[in-house]
């Protein structure tokens, strides 16, 4: 039995990871976030009720669970007082107690969102298709080592670090890319108030952690995004600013983790990706928009509608390479119910030469053309299955294609957004 689990995303994020981790977060103790910020967005359905959680832990909705948010996360203050607010409206009690915020956390102020949201809009640059939610420019601060932290935030020492940022963003703004300049008055007198409704959340998130694994806790490690996003090893520039792999998590969240801790991978059944960047086996067609109605694929951060394609082993099988990931969850297996035949991508073809490799550099892997292979599709719904005996064969024969390929176990097929809506195969811990 392993004292924790990592829960990590093997696309470009919007796996179903937030649904993994609230059914994990029964067994866990403690949930934490390590990296990202509130691009993440994590729909979680509960009796038929819809939560979405951007920043958060997606344990929150067990009230036996604490929640930690690492100094790896960039948190913007106010959208995480917004998601208390939120929760406590919905009748989540106690929060002040479960919920703890890392005083090294960076913060994302208003002049980071007004510099992503300017720097995309800019014509003749590289356009990310970020989410404008200012995470960029606040990982930027914090290796430039101007960041502001929270514990900045409860201090008088903000005045003046938030002063002399905003001399210099402002500076951006108007001459660089003439957008408005940001009032240095209202900010202050905004931030003052957002740092005195922070401060009952705030602690040492990593001595905290350290205490709970001490004590034999068990601990759940929510990943944001997904490993094709990793700013190293993503599709480069096409990426979000942190490391979204499963060893930054002892690093954002300050304490190592325990010996015994099992990784286990979210793979949606087909692929998707939301903004710019290359996607081998994307649908530009009539069975891609298909797939977008049927599995709702509409961000849940930003309402874009993902691009949608075929499943790509090449790039799952790479994704668990460089994560060290050994179990996967397959999600949405629903979405394909009643095709006919399902494509996966096997190889890609690039130059007239065949790749079984992920290909490093963004602009080859923008040009490979993608080689598949054709698998029967199942016209069972899936929603009413409980048992892995009862998984429709051709499903079952789609999973050892997967595990054949990967060599990783699939332990769990999700079949609809409920908790309830899930088959057990071999449940990795
Ligand atoms: P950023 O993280 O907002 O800077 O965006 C960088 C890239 O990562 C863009 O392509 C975003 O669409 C993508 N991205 C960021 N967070 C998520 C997520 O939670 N799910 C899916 N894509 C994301």
């Amino acid at each position: 039995m392993p004292q924790a689990v990592v829960v990590i995303g093997v696309q470009w994020g919007d796996e179903g990871k937030g649904k993994i981790v609230d059914q994990y977060s029964e067994w866990a103790d403690v949930v934490g976030r390590f990296q990202g910020g509130n691009n993440a967005g994590h729909t979680l359905v509960v009796n038929g009720k819809q939560t979405i959680l951007h920043l958060i832990p997606s344990g929150v909705l067990h009230p036996h669970t604490k929640c930690f948010i690492g100094s790896g996360v960039v948190v913007d203050p106010v959208v995480f007082l917004h998601e208390i607010e939120t929760l406590k409206a919905a009748g989540h009690k106690d929060l002040e107690s479960r919920i703890y915020l890392s005083d090294r956390c960076h913060v994302i102020l208003d002049y980071h969102k007004a510099l992503d949201a300017a720097r995309e809009g800019a014509k003749g640059g590289t356009t990310i298709g970020t989410t404008k939610r200012g995470i960029g420019p606040a990982y930027e601060d914090r290796a430039a080592r101007r960041g502001i932290r929270v514990t900045d935030l409860l201090r008088d020492g903000f005045v003046e670090k938030f002063r002399s940022n905003l001399a210099e963003k402002n500076v951006l703004l108007e001459k660089l890319y003439g957008a408005p300049v940001i009032s240095e008055k209202e900010q202050l007198d905004k931030y003052r108030e957002v740092g005195i409704r922070l401060a009952p959340y705030v602690r040492d998130v990593s001595n905290l952690l350290y205490e709970e694994i001490q004590a034999g806790k068990k601990i759940l490690y929510e990943g944001a995004q997904g490993v094709l996003l990793d700013i190293d090893y993503g599709t480069y520039p096409f990426v979000t600013s942190s490391h979204t792999l499963p060893s930054q998590c002892a690093l954002g969240l300050g304490a190592r983790k325990p010996k015994e801790t099992v990784f286990v991978g979210v793979m949606k059944a087909y692929t998707t990706r939301v903004g710019s960047g290359p996607f081998p086996t994307e649908l530009r067609d009539a069975m891609g928009e298909q797939l977008r109605e049927s599995g709702a694929e509409f961000g849940a951060t930003t309402g874009r509608p993902r691009r949608c394609g075929w499943l790509d082993l090449v790039a799952v099988r790479y994704a668990l390479r460089v994560s060290g990931i050994q179990h996967l969850t397959m999600t949405k297996a629903d979405v394909l119910s009643g095709l006919k035949e399902l494509k996966v991508c096997t190889a890609y073809k690039l130059d007239g030469r065949i790749l079984d490799t992920f290909p490093n550099d963004a602009g080859d892997l923008e040009r490979v053309e993608p080689v598949y292979e054709t698998l029967e599709g199942w016209a069972t719904d899936l929603k009413e299955i409980k048992k892995a005996a009862d998984i429709p064969t051709p499903l079952k024969k789609y999973i050892a294609f997967i595990q054949n390929f990967t060599g990783a176990e699939v332990g769990s097929v999700s079949t609809g957004p409920g908790r309830e809506n899930v088959i057990e195969i071999s449940r990795p811990f």
